[in-house]
């Protein structure tokens, strides 16, 4: 419940107080969220749910803004200096996702706009889909089913039909060891993988809980037979992966992103592919999603792509939607909101308690 400007007087015969008005926080919702997190919401704020399966266009979330205490944004919903200005009451922006890429940070903290991601509830699920990638585009699995379905199936069986590499006991390079890349590596353990791994801050863990080396960039991709990406996105990781570095690439590796698509220069790594640089690769993520159906990575067969759902799974998705509710409701609450990504916006504004 939170303050209006004329609390009502109630009277009793225990005691006589003064308790605030009803109204609930607004806030706007930029897609309809698995029922969970959804019904969460709904109970603690005056919602508004954008009912369509695309992003609202900005000009709808410009109108939007202007009467919201708090906002909810998925990764396609660019949350920048236009959105803010346009929003003189809101506090919070709660996102269902752990990559807040599509969020100015430093023009939501400036004005001591609270932002929210839901990290650690997808990690398993992200990692378990980089593996799909990772088999799929190593034992051709997407091929084969192509394959099958086109009727190119003619003869029953021959050694050389869609041959492809073996997973265990290859050399597995992590790009960024943090919570995903981690439980990539961990699966790794599981097929006797040789795990190496590049970060820019120090990984002791995974040093010491799975065997894994520490190399720097060059190193980890000329020995690799599978390169897997798990950084943020950020100026720094903007073309991580350009055409000198997927030059340094083993001819029979293999390269899996699932992170962001602008880490990887995707023009360098299709001529890569076209020149047999390296052997294949698995994209969950793209420099422009939606992929355009005139991506020449689309016409290559040692390509395994899907769109960007690496955290798609039901369960998980459920446990997203209700840590957007949570992150929402300890702000409102006056707390800090367990999974607040600009820490620094606590000296610009510090929580108080709205509801
Ligand atoms: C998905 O890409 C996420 O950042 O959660």
């Amino acid at each position: 419940m939170r303050k209006c400007n004329k609390p009502i007087l109630i009277n009793s015969f225990a005691n006589q107080r003064l308790v605030n008005c009803m109204s609930k926080p607004k806030i706007y919702v930029t897609r309809e969220l698995p029922e969970r997190g959804l019904n969460m919401i709904k109970k603690y704020f005056d919602a508004e749910v954008w009912p369509e399966y695309a992003p609202p266009p900005k000009k709808v979330i410009l109108d939007k803004v202007k009467y919201v205490d708090a906002l909810t944004s998925l990764l396609s919903d660019k949350i920048d200096a236009e959105v803010f200005n346009a929003a003189p009451k809101l506090k919070v922006v709660s996102q269902l996702a752990v990559g807040f890429d599509n969020i100015d940070l430093a023009e939501a903290t400036k004005r001591g706009i609270y932002v929210t991601n839901t990290p650690e509830v997808l990690t398993d699920t992200t990692a378990d889909f980089a593996w799909a990638l990772l088999m799929a585009v190593a034992r051709r699995v997407a091929e084969a089913d192509r394959y099958v379905r086109s009727g190119q199936w003619k003869v029953a069986w021959h050694p050389a039909m869609l041959a492809g590499r073996d997973v265990y006991g290859a050399t597995i390079g992590v790009v960024g060891a943090g919570r995903i890349g981690y439980a990539v590596a961990k699966r790794a353990k599981g097929f006797d993988m040789k795990i190496l791994f590049y970060d820019v801050v120090p990984r002791p863990e995974i040093e010491k809980d799975l065997g894994a080396k520490k190399v720097d960039m060059d190193t980890l991709l000329k020995e690799s037979d599978f390169v897997s990406i798990h950084v943020p996105l950020m100026k720094e990781t903007h073309h991580l992966i350009n055409a000198e570095k997927l030059k340094l690439m083993k001819k029979t590796a293999y390269l899996i992103n699932n992170s962001r698509g602008p880490v990887v220069d995707e023009k360098a790594l299709y001529e890569a592919l076209k020149k047999g640089q390296i052997a294949g690769v698995g994209l969950d993520v793209f420099e422009q999603e939606p992929a355009s159906s005139d991506n020449p990575l689309l016409k290559l067969d040692n390509v395994v792509l899907a769109p960007h759902i690496s955290s798609a799974s039901l369960e998980t998705r459920s446990k997203m939607s209700e840590m957007v509710a949570e992150n929402l409701i300890a702000f409102f609450q006056g707390k800090k909101p367990p999974n607040l990504v600009n820490a620094d916006v606590l000296k610009v504004k510090p929580p108080s308690k709205l509801i």
